[in-house]
């Protein structure tokens, strides 16, 4: 008996197999520090997950229209329309489960067997498989050493007959950046030339740090408007990992093709999740406000702390959004850890894991080769026991 062969190009993703050893070693009584996860440790505000409970009270139980209940897309089309200062229509929205699937079905509604999707490396670890489940083939793009913002030139060398979309994501997973508004404007300038689909991913929209701006493609003129396709979610903003609800927003035609696609396959979110998705965009500002607040002071205190341990033996690249930081350990490759080598990434991640206790995700994962992820989704004070154990395990090689 055979699996497809769609199945089988798929390869499982890194971060979950970390996040799963993490907390095996948890369960067996380890005290490990988990810098893995890309998902905040608040809890859901509680006006949301009240509002859940009344839905299903109240018998709202029942399937709603697959793009999702009029109120929620209303009331996201308003959102988005007033956060980046455009004209948004409910009818161009869908709900999905989660900002993954709202990937998934744009994809699916835009990509073609043979075609080519531009995606800048290193990049969040699902991209080149749902490129893969459309039929494409992902091309890895670099972006600049440093600053991680995409390189332009390399951009238009990467472009052919074969190209018809780029996946940009900003701020980014895994590297933190936030793309300044010259660079947008640049990509969507280069999308109207080759006449390409922008998919936007914006899930970490909301999480910036010091004055950084969000810039989505959507908001340069009638061109970037009608090129994005916009994904985007209440998991990470709005701490909902687990409830799965995220959206997408496309031009009519296009998110009216997603919505047959998702009918045939999962048809609506989870009906008090939506509810509950509705009530989350009710919140005070200060809600959001507080967790972002303290976002960037975990932020701080990381960099702060990574760049006391590193003494200059490696940069220290700050993180401007969302919530990870790509440290370089390439200064480091080549050593050895008591008398295990540590000739690339995954060995560091795994002797990290393994000796000191602090889980961190190979930046080999995301096309990173030579770097780790760090998740600072986590409190001060497991930061500040993290960042001592990763001192003490970098004095000991050899
Ligand atoms: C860059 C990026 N996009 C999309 C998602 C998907 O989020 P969700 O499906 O939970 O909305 C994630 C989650 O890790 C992410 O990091």
């Amino acid at each position: 008996m055979q699996l497809s062969q769609r199945i089988q190009q798929l390869t499982p993703s890194l971060t979950l197999a970390i996040d799963a050893k993490a907390k095996e070693l948890q369960r067996q009584g380890a005290d490990v520090v988990n810098l893995g996860a890309g998902e905040p440790d608040f809890d859901t505000p509680a006006p949301v997950v009240e509002a859940a409970h009344q839905a299903a009270l109240a018998g709202k139980t029942k399937y709603t229209p697959t793009a999702g209940i009029p109120e929620l897309r209303s009331a996201i089309a308003a959102r988005v329309s007033k956060t980046h200062g455009i004209a948004v229509d409910a009818a161009e929205i869908v709900v999905s489960n989660g900002a993954k699937q709202a990937l998934y079905n744009a994809l699916q509604a835009v990509v073609n067997p043979g075609d080519d999707v531009l995606v800048f490396a290193p990049y969040w670890v699902s991209y080149p498989d749902m490129i893969a489940l459309a039929g494409g083939r992902m091309v890895p793009v670099a972006v600049h050493e440093g600053s991680f913002e995409p390189n332009l030139a390399a951009l238009e060398e990467s472009c052919t007959a074969r190209t018809r979309g780029l996946i940009l994501n900003s701020p980014t997973n895994p590297t933190g950046a936030v793309y300044s508004r010259e660079t947008i404007e640049a990509i969507v300038d280069f999308a109207r030339r080759k006449d390409l689909w922008i998919l936007s991913d914006e899930m970490y929209e909301l999480l910036v740090y010091d004055g950084a701006k969000h810039v989505s493609p959507s908001q340069i003129g009638a061109e970037g408007r009608a090129r994005t396709l916009m994904a985007s979610g209440f998991s990470k903003s709005f701490a909902m990992t687990g409830w799965r609800c995220g959206y997408l927003v496309a031009p009519k035609q296009v998110a009216s093709a997603v919505a047959t696609l998702q009918g045939q396959m999962t048809t609506n979110v989870n009906t008090p999740t939506q509810w509950a998705a509705l009530a989350a965009l009710d919140l005070d500002d200060s809600v959001m406000g507080a967790m972002v607040k303290e976002f960037g002071e975990r932020r701080r205190l990381l960099v702060r702390g990574m760049s006391e341990i590193l003494r200059g033996r490696a940069p220290v690249h700050e993180p401007r959004g969302a919530f990870y930081l790509m440290q370089d350990v390439r200064p480091f490759l080549g050593k050895r850890f008591r008398d295990r080598p540590l000739r690339d990434d995954r060995e560091l991640g795994e002797a990290l894991l393994d000796s000191a206790l602090v889980a961190t995700v190979p930046g080999s994962a995301f096309a990173a080769p030579g770097f780790i992820r760090l998740s600072y989704a986590t409190s001060r004070e497991n930061l500040q026991k993290a960042v001592a154990r990763m001192g003490a395990f970098l004095n000991e090689l050899a």
